[in-house]
């Protein structure tokens, strides 16, 4: 056993809190406070994790149930459990190869993995690390061009699935950043980075680890004409400049063969313009709360979804999932499937590739119990009626 798995192995992890608390040990406070921090006042952020406590379930109990099926398919791909590993940007800084680690550990639990475009690690060593469902997900940093480079080489690196987030026409403002500074460590100056000295010093490991990485300063899978790969520092800048439009969309379903999913969806008018566009699937998500504070959680704006898309096409949701449980109410409101953001990088930050993995089976064995606890012999068979939802969330609009 390496010194990474034997940490999130210890009987003291036992679930995604304990992992987060590993992390923030492990991690400088501006690394940790990127992956943990939302925007704003952090309502949303907090909300997407309260809204799962709001929804209770309706065992069937005295019911033997033997060996729970959890298995299930997301746009044809089959899954060993209704989860994927949703796209989280800069995972190199918080561990070398982060992108790669994490796509390993998806693969070994066989789950899906969608790579962000602020990936430090290029689309082939990612594609690379499993042979699982493999999603890419398109931000237009660097223009029409560098995009369309981008999707020809994740076609041939095994991505399968086209992911287009729609919430980030401008950085959400992330206070916790801000007030770290946290831009300045992924920049090319060196003296600003000085006031990172007192929090890297007492964080030699990842400090070591950081600087033998060495090549994440730049983002191999957007390469910019007649430049070369984009410089991480400009991204922040690049997103503002590159909003996606459903006119982008049009374009990208003529550069792009395979299914497309729209992250990023929170009303039926938004689920109906994303059918029109031609995706496949959809991802109910609010960034984890990192971009417009205040939005609804995503639980809570799942049903809506669901309703408007009406079975024509597959839904997704993100946002708060911290528990095995907490898939298990997704599904009962109707998605195929949901995918997890910090509670897998938590476990990156707390033990790389061991961390991420241990994560999944956290989550999984929670599924798995929660699932015999209900009484219900498979994923495939949760619904409604192992729910019960706040009253109140009736009067939204349907
Ligand atoms: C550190 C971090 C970076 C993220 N980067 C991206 C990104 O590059 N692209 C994207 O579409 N979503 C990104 N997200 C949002 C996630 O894909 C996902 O929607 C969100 O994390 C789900 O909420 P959860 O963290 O509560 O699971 C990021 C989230 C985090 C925490």
């Amino acid at each position: 056993m390496t010194r990474d798995q034997r940490r999130v192995a210890s009987s003291r992890v036992v679930n995604i809190a304990d992992l987060r608390r590993l992390a923030q040990a492990r991690l400088p406070r501006a690394v940790f406070d990127y992956i943990d921090g939302g925007a704003d006042g952090e309502v949303t952020l907090r909300e997407n994790c309260r809204a799962f406590q709001e929804v209770t379930f309706r065992p069937r109990n005295a019911v033997a149930v033997g060996k729970c099926d959890l298995r299930t398919t997301v746009l044809g791909a089959e899954l060993s459990m209704p989860l994927l590993l949703a796209p989280v940007g800069f995972s190199r800084m918080i561990c070398p190869r982060g992108e790669v680690l994490a796509a390993g550990a998806a693969g070994k639990a066989q789950i899906g993995y969608v790579l962000t475009t602020i990936s430090g690690s290029s689309v082939e060593d990612v594609g690379a690390a499993s042979s699982a469902c493999r999603w890419y997900q398109l931000y237009l940093v660097g223009g029409r061009e560098a995009a369309e480079a981008a999707l020809v080489r994740a076609r041939r690196a095994g991505f399968t699935v086209l992911v287009i987030t729609i919430d980030t026409g401008t950085f959400g403002f992330r206070e916790r950043d801000i007030r770290n500074g946290a831009g300045a460590l992924i920049g090319n100056k060196l003296l600003p980075k000085l006031r990172f000295l007192p929090q890297l010093v007492v964080h030699p490991g990842w400090l070591a680890a950081f600087l033998r990485d060495g090549r994440m300063l730049t983002l191999p899978n957007v390469i910019v004409p007649g430049r070369g790969p984009m410089p991480l520092a400009e991204t922040q800048a690049a997103l503002a400049a590159s909003v996606v439009t459903w006119k982008d969309l049009r374009w990208i379903r003529n550069v792009w063969p395979g299914p497309i999913v729209v992250k990023g969806v929170l009303t039926a008018e938004d689920a109906q313009r994303s059918l029109d566009a031609g995706a496949a699937g959809m991802i109910v998500s609010n960034h984890g709360g990192r971009q417009l504070d205040g939005v609804r959680a995503t639980l809570r704006a799942l049903p809506e979804i669901v309703k408007a898309v009406n079975g024509r096409a597959e839904v997704l949701v993100d946002g708060g999932v911290r528990r095995g449980a907490d898939i298990a109410k997704a599904i009962c409101l109707g998605a195929r499937a949901a995918l997890i953001g910090r509670a897998y990088a938590y476990g990156l930050g707390a033990a790389g590739e061991a961390g991420a993995f241990r994560a999944i089976e956290i989550l999984r064995s929670d599924l798995s119990r929660a699932l015999a606890l209900l009484g219900c012999e498979s994923v495939a068979d949760l619904g409604r009626s192992y729910v019960d939802v706040p009253a109140s969330w009736a009067t939204q609009p349907l």
